[in-house]
């Protein structure tokens, strides 16, 4: 193999090979390569570590099993890390402003490095919410051999044999609001709810985006799914390492694989698992990375004809290592292709469709019913996700439905210009039934950044109100949330959008199976209010969330600051 790769034109024989490119080959030298190891293709090992929460602690482990994959395919493997926001730690508080922004740090970090240093391709090692599709995002935007593998995700925690994960603290904060716990079985949640290093155990945005790494091609079936401490996780870094050889080998690059039949099937899972709400926001993104057409339009269509046949939590019982017990993202994928709502010619980066590696793969036999449904007996005949259209959102918002037992919520707004307002009225039992929670100008450029509204959310189902109360917002929701919590209305208030003409008594009416959100009030009176309308001060006017705030497009197009594909 290593012959033939040397006589290929890859990047790093341009920067690393002949008399005048000594100097650069000096530097590798410096590190302890040999001729031999110059004399190959050299691929990048991109991690996202970081001491500060769990999601990425251990990921720096795995980058010698990445390593030993490459160098079994001829491939020397040189790592480089990237950054890490845990969206845990600052949920609810100001730095969650720094939660999105780092989606785009992530993929311009990588660009940077991979770039300025000549790699021929990356496999890339995340955890957390924003490292996966920061990552997947410079896949394509760099257009190169590019193999994605998951951190992996923590084990659930116990209580009794109840089953808990991180939303079961933030829902035991709302609970204890209400006095319906005490401060001591808070604390108990609290110790036991995330036992192990990795990423949040339900279908989260972390466990959402793993998934549908597999589903677009970009990362090896079934590995997603092994939790963190699984010894199957080294063995899939050592694999996704040895796959890159082989995407180098037959020069097989990011954008040969997230193609519109790539996204469109990663959509398919999204719909079906009920995964995050930001998955949306991130597969549009990954879309313009890659210079490909997949719109808000295409994402509704999907939604109103996939099933959901996936339950995890928050729409259902389980996470992702049950998930794994019964087959994993395979096992999924391979119901959905039977029924015909995947399209199989699409490539993944085993150099095979996925037709053929989900044919190929060595799946597993047992009861699954409990957890992963065939689609003809689905949970919901529809996608757990919806996309509604109105004179609220007239560009797109979106609506976890699977996580409401609701399909229609006609209410009274109480509007909030910021989070903390919003969390103190429900704190202080403000809130009552019948109200449809507004807050607005906490959107990619209002707030800067799109926050998550987890704290505020969690708080309203924890204080029993998640079928009685609603909530409307231009920010987003964790993968988390439960509840009729509608988020990504699109336009923004911050640049005049019709969510920031409500006015507190409003009557805002969300109905998914029309998949509207609507104010209702004569379309003269909304034109009036907007016209009327003045933009909010910035929030901030310096540093990187001022930058991204000048930046940054509309969530209905992913919240993206680049211009597009290099
Ligand atoms: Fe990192 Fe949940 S906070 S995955």
């Amino acid at each position: 193999m290593e012959s033939s790769l040397r006589h290929r034109s890859l990047p790093s024989q341009q920067r690393y090979q002949g008399v005048f490119n000594a100097s650069h080959r000096a530097f590798l030298r410096s590190i302890g390569l040999t001729d031999s190891e110059l004399a190959r293709p050299l691929g990048c090992i991109v991690v996202s570590w970081s001491e500060a929460g769990p999601c990425n602690f251990h990921t720096l482990e795995l980058v010698r099993h990445v390593r030993g994959g490459m160098e079994a395919a001829g491939v020397t493997g040189l790592a480089v890390p990237t950054i890490v926001v845990n969206d845990n730690i600052s949920m609810g508080t100001e730095g969650m402003r720094y939660s999105l922004v780092s989606r785009e740090v992530i993929a311009d970090t990588i660009e940077a490095q991979v770039s300025a240093h000549a790699f021929d391709g990356f496999v890339g090692i995340g955890g957390c919410d924003k490292t996966q599709p920061g990552i997947m995002m410079a896949m394509v935007r760099l257009n190169m051999p590019s193999v994605f593998v998951y951190g992996g995700s923590a084990e659930p925690g116990y209580l009794g044999d109840r089953k808990l994960t991180i939303e079961d603290i933030y829902e035991g904060m709302g609970a204890y609001i209400k006095g319906k716990i005490t401060e001591e079985m808070l604390y108990e949640i609290e110790r036991r709810a995330h036992p192990t290093v990795g990423t949040c155990a339900g279908l989260f945005t972390a466990n959402t985006m793993a998934s549908i790494s597999e589903a677009l091609g970009l990362a090896l079936l079934g590995s997603s799914t092994p939790v963190a401490t699984s010894s199957r996780r080294a063995q899939y870094c050592y694999s996704s390492g040895k796959a890159l050889g082989q995407l180098i080998e037959n020069g097989i690059r990011a954008r040969d694989i997230v193609t519109y039949d790539a996204l469109y099937n990663a959509t398919v899972l999204l719909m079906a698992t009920a995964g995050s709400t930001n998955g949306i926001l991130h597969l549009l993104a990954i879309a313009h990375e890659a210079g490909v057409n997949f719109t808000l339009q295409d994402i509704d269509e999907l939604s109103r004809r996939v099933p959901y046949i996936v339950s995890m939590k928050p729409a259902g019982e389980y996470v992702m290592a049950d998930l794994d017990a019964v087959g994993g993202v395979p096992m999924v994928l391979r119901k959905l292709m039977e029924r015909g709502y995947l399209r199989g010619e699409a490539l993944t980066v085993t150099g095979k469709t996925l037709s053929q590696s989900l044919k190929e793969y060595r799946h597993i036999e047992v009861p699954h019913e409990h957890i992963v449904r065939d689609p003809s007996r689905p949970f919901r005949p529809t996608g757990g996700i919806r996309v509604l259209w109105g004179n609220l959102a007239p560009e797109g918002a979106v609506l976890k439905v699977a996580a409401t037992g609701l399909m229609r919520f006609e209410g009274r707004a109480r509007v909030f210009n910021d989070e903390d307002s919003a969390f103190e009225a429900v704190k202080k039992n403000e809130v009552t039934e019948g109200e449809v929670m507004v807050i607005r100008y906490v959107g990619p450029k209002g707030a800067p950044g799109m926050p998550e509204m987890l704290r505020v959310t969690s708080a309203i189902v924890g204080a029993g109100l998640g079928d009685s109360v609603a909530m409307v917002t231009d920010g987003r929701f964790s993968g988390a949330t439960r509840g009729m919590m509608v988020g990504h209305v699109s336009p923004e208030a911050a640049v005049g959008g019709p969510i920031a003409a409500l006015q507190d008594g409003d009557r805002v009416l969300i109905d998914s199976d029309a998949g509207r959100l609507d104010v209702l009030l004569d379309d003269s009176e909304l034109r009036r209010r907007l016209e009327d309308w003045k933009p909010m001060p910035p929030r901030v006017r310096a540093g990187l969330l001022a930058k991204y705030a000048a930046l940054v497009q509309s969530a209905s197009k992913g919240a993206v600051t680049s211009p597009g594909p290099l």
